[in-house]
C-alpha cells in the first residue's frame, strides 16, 4: 500500500517535470537585446537569412514586413533561425545581440512570431 502511494507520487511528480520542459520549450522565442544597435543588428540580419530562417514574411507584402524597421525584422529572423536550430539556445546569440524570451513578442495579430517549425 506504502509503496503502491510512492509510486504513484514519484509518477505525478515526473508527469509534473516532463509538461513543465515540454511547455518551457513550446513557449521561448528569440529576439534582439533592447542594447542591440542597427549596425550591429544588420549583418546578423543577413546571416539569419541566408542559413535558415525564413525571412520571406519581411518581404514586401509579407506578414511581418511591418513594422518596417532594422529592429522588427531583425528579432523575426533571429527567432525563426533559432527555430529551424531546433531551439537551441546557442543559436540565439548572434554575438551577445540576442536573448531568450518567454512571453510572446508578437508586435502585430498580422506578424506573428512563430514558438514551433
Ligand atoms: C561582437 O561583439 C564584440 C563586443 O560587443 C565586438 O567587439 C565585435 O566586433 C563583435 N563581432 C562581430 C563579428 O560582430
Amino acid at each position: 500500500m506504502v509503496a503502491a502511494k510512492l509510486v504513484r507520487s514519484v509518477l505525478t511528480i515526473v508527469a509534473w517535470i516532463i509538461i513543465g520542459i515540454s511547455s518551457i520549450d513550446a513557449t521561448t522565442w528569440c529576439i534582439i537585446t533592447n542594447s542591440a544597435t542597427p549596425e550591429q543588428l544588420q549583418p546578423h540580419l543577413d546571416y539569419a537569412c541566408s542559413h535558415g530562417a525564413d525571412c520571406r514574411p519581411l518581404q514586401p507584402g509579407g506578414d511581418c514586413y511591418i513594422p518596417y524597421n532594422i529592429y522588427n525584422h531583425a528579432a523575426y529572423a533571429y527567432n525563426s533561425f533559432y527555430i529551424h536550430r531546433g531551439k537551441r539556445p546557442r543559436a540565439c546569440n548572434f554575438n551577445g545581440t540576442a536573448t531568450i524570451i518567454f512571453i510572446d513578442p508578437s508586435p502585430s495579430r498580422q506578424c506573428r512570431f512563430p514558438s514551433s517549425l
